[in-house]
């Protein structure tokens, strides 16, 4: 598919969107094409205030008629940090697209403030909160017309094919320093994979789905654990082969936006809107990634471990 945003992401008019990891790369150039096809209101995440406070001005200067408003939410932080930063930023009573795209690779061991990996945390469990906070909103909106379309697009990545054996590592989630920095990279992208998929089993009045974004030339390996020989072959800022930032929002924009008909439910996606192919693949679904028992159990972890979190409907 010859993707291009300006002419095939539809107006966009009355939706509420919001991104996490705004602030930079991917999810930065999303907010920009997002902002020109009108949506009612787009609210992106980060830790980095001064980023936002550019991003915004440069979008009022690009997007004058659309409103875009920072939320500084660090998504390691601890559930309840997490649930007052959006509590107290997010103010739309409606939620029709949520990108979860925040993101960190293969960055040295730590623990999270709820005391889980740290590359876990950032790019899973933080999101697992996100959304069981927002959650009801998502359906009150996938529920208020007839046309409403309440869509969860979760970046993940082709590395999600290095995950750990077998595909989470349940025992160790609590450990730092489990397999190698890439293996717990890998583990968190399934994991997205993984709640998309049961998402759509479990919610399927919202359209879930995991992208690949393909690979872009971002901040994203500036943390990179120093050991990895790795680092040096992709460091992502200097390879004239990768994409755009611009280029590496095209399959969260298309997942995010293409008519409903045409996504598949819980489905993963290739750049651009291409299914996954089979394992051996370039870069295709891993046979962890098509496991059902293993979303169900990573599904009933998340809802026990977030138990006692109240939503904010
Ligand atoms: N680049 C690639 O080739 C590639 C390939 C496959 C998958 N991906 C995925 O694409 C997504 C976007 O990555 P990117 O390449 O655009 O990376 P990037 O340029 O490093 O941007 C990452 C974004 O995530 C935010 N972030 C990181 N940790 C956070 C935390 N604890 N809390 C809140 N926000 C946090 C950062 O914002 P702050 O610094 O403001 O917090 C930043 O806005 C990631 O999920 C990544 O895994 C990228």
């Amino acid at each position: 598919m010859k993707y291009n945003p300006e002419r095939d992401i539809p107006d966009l008019s009355g939706k509420v969107i919001l991104i996490t990891g705004g602030t930079a790369g991917i999810g930065k150039a999303a907010v920009f094409e997002l902002a020109k096809h009108s949506p009612e209101q787009i609210y992106f995440t980060g830790r980095n205030a001064q980023a936002g406070a550019g991003i915004i001005a440069e979008a009022k200067q690009s997007s004058p008629r659309c409103a875009v408003t920072f939320i500084k939410c660090d998504l390691s932080a601890s559930r309840e940090d997490i649930r007052n930063s959006i509590q107290d930023q997010f103010k739309s009573s409606r939620l029709d697209i949520l990108i979860a795209n925040a993101g960190i690779m293969a960055v040295p061991p730590a623990l999270g403030a709820e005391g889980f990996e740290i590359q876990f945390t950032s790019n899973y469990l933080g999101h697992a909160i996100l959304l069981k906070l927002l959650r009801p909103l998502m359906v009150k909106t996938a529920k208020s017309s007839p046309d409403s379309d309440a869509r969860l697009v979760m970046l993940s990545s082709f590395g999600h094919t290095v995950h750990l054996p077998g595909g989470i590592d349940f025992d160790s989630l609590r450990t730092p320093d489990a397999g190698t920095a890439l293996q717990r990279y890998g583990q968190s992208k399934l994991a997205d994979i993984l709640l998309a998929k049961s998402m759509a089993k479990h919610y399927p009045q919202i359209t879930s789905v995991s992208v690949h974004p393909g690979l872009v030339r971002t901040n994203l390996a500036d943390n990179v654990e120093p050991s990895f020989m790795f680092s040096i072959l992709t460091s992502l800022t200097w390879t004239p082969l990768y994409s755009s930032a611009e280029q590496g929002a095209y399959n969260a924009l298309w997942a995010a936006t293409a008519p409903k008909g045409s996504v598949e439910n819980g489905a993963y996606y290739d750049p651009v809107g291409k299914k996954a192919g089979k394992k051996g693949q370039t870069s295709g679904l891993a046979d962890a990634g098509r496991d059902k028992d293993l979303a169900e159990r990573l599904w009933k972890w998340t809802e026990d471990e977030l138990k006692g979190l109240e939503d904010l409907s």
